[in-house]
């Protein structure tokens, strides 16, 4: 499984032009990526990262991480995702990053998926569907999924037990039990829900390229 991640990350050095900034996502074969970005970090300018996770490893490799403020617009930006369907719509954010990955995904003119085969899926909804909510609205944010889509939110706890908390002091609520049919309606929907941040489903901006990893990589 890792070594497709792997693959899926390295091809996704193609897409790097010389003096670039790169997006930069979080996970497992986000990790690849930046191992594989190490390895040309004299080619870019720098990274706009998504998480203290990525930061952690960008900075370990000597990648300077810039602001996204200071960024201004991406040419690129490299994620995995925990799904992905026919129409490079995702479900993201098991790593409960998909706030910052969402609005790096939306500053950046390419968003080049990087997955393994086992998340492709003809629709989307397999993996609950994570959405970061405020915490004083984490109940009435709950209640409102169940009557908006049918499906049980779950508030993500870690192995110890503890509420998750993400990078920018939320919570998360995994929503189980869905198939999403319409991918950029349920996204808006669930999106007018006073207290929700973000929502992980990837449809209204979804990804341009997908990369699937294999021996070779399918580029999608
Ligand atoms: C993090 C994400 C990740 O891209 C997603 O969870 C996939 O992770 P991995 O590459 O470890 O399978 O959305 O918030």
């Amino acid at each position: 499984m890792s070594e497709t991640k792997r693959l899926a990350a390295e091809k996704a050095i193609d897409y790097i032009e010389d003096g670039m900034i790169v997006g930069v996502g979080t996970g497992s074969t986000v990790a690849y990526f930046i191992q594989a970005l190490g390895r040309i970090k004299e080619r870019i300018k720098g990274a706009v990262s998504s998480s203290e996770q990525s930061t952690a490893l960008l900075r370990e490799l000597g990648i300077e991480v810039l602001d996204l403020n200071s960024a201004g617009q991406l040419s690129l930006y490299v994620d995995g995702a925990d799904e992905c369907d026919p129409n490079k719509c995702l479900i993201k954010g098991g790593g409960a990053a998909l706030t910052r990955e969402k609005i790096i995904a939306e500053a950046s003119a390419k968003f080049v998926c990087i997955v393994d085969p086992s998340k492709q899926v003809k629709v989307l909804g397999k993996f609950p569907l994570p959405v970061e909510v405020i915490p004083m609205a984490r109940s009435l944010v709950a209640r409102q999924i169940v009557a908006i889509t049918g499906g049980q939110p779950v508030w993500r706890q870690d192995a110890a037990g503890n509420g998750v908390v993400t990078d920018n002091g939320n919570v998360i609520l995994d929503i189980h039990n869905l198939a999403i049919a319409e991918p950029v309606k349920l996204e808006n929907a669930l999106n007018q829900i006073p207290g929700v941040v973000a929502v992980g489903l990837f449809a209204r901006r979804k990804a341009d390229v997908v990369i699937v990893g294999g021996e070779p990589p399918v580029v999608l």
